[in-house]
């Protein structure tokens, strides 16, 4: 795995974009940046056992290098399901496309690289939005969860991971402290973690957890739970009954 230097110099920040750069050292800056990332990757394979249905699709929406869709892959090879991954990024679909080919060589899979809110979903009994959501602008947000809902087969998934920010501004506040320190503890410099943060804060715009909660029923989800947390990253699951 390569590591991620991509900030560790001092330079005139533009912008994150998830460019060939970052592609290429992604699987590392995930890991040392999102706490519990790979337990939630792990834990998904574990609710696609629980949740997908034979002979259907399952979609992860924002694939990066297709991490999700092959933890969910190994739990399920007997249910005959077809994977699809979505991502706007030709740097990830082009490394996804190769990493899924090797690694899951006898799968029905789809890769497809194009704006998640164009992405037309059928026969889906299990959606996967891993920290991707809050890389669109709020105001499109409810739409693509409502076209999820609609889409979604009886008892259909959709998991959503995100990052969180806090209505209570000390607990806001400590639970930023936190995370900084994971980051620290990962080995990035304070020049680091201060770099990225101005790269993305324009591009990323992360909501409370009672902002997506309120989403996701006005989308249509009547049941939907907070099943995962560390520190500021959560993720949810909602099912359509
Ligand atoms: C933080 S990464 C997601 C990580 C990935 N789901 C995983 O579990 O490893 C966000 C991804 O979403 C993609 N993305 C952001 N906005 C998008 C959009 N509107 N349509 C499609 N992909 C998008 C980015 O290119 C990037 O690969």
């Amino acid at each position: 795995m390569k590591q991620d230097k991509l900030f560790d110099n001092p330079q005139q920040v533009v912008d994150f974009a998830f460019d060939d750069a970052v592609a290429d050292v992604f699987s590392d800056m995930i890991r040392r940046s999102v706490p519990g990332y790979e337990t939630i990757i792990s834990l998904l394979g574990v609710l696609a056992q629980q949740y997908a249905q034979p002979n259907t699709n399952v979609y992860d929406l924002g694939s990066s290098l297709g991490a999700a869709t092959l933890s969910m892959h190994r739990q399920t090879r007997t249910l005959d399901l077809k994977h699809i991954c979505v991502d706007n990024s030709e740097a990830m679909i082009k490394r996804c496309q190769s990493r899924l080919a090797r690694h899951m060589p006898d799968a029905d899979l789809q890769i497809i690289c194009e704006n998640i809110e164009d992405t037309e979903i059928n026969n889906a009994s299990l959606v996967v939005i891993n920290f991707t959501l809050q890389f669109l602008s709020p105001e499109s947000r409810l739409a693509l969860l409502t076209k999820i809902y609609d889409s979604l087969l009886p008892n259909g998934v959709l998991v959503l991971s995100e990052k969180l920010i806090f209505e209570d501004k000390d607990e806001n506040q400590r639970q930023t402290d936190w995370h900084l320190t994971f980051k620290s503890a990962n080995g990035y410099s304070d020049l680091e973690i201060s770099q990225k943060r101005t790269a993305i804060e324009n591009v990323m715009i992360p909501d409370s957890l009672e902002a997506h909660q309120l989403r996701l029923q006005q989308a249509g989800f009547k049941e939907s739970y907070q099943w995962f947390q560390a520190f500021n990253f959560a993720s949810l699951i909602a099912i359509k009954k």
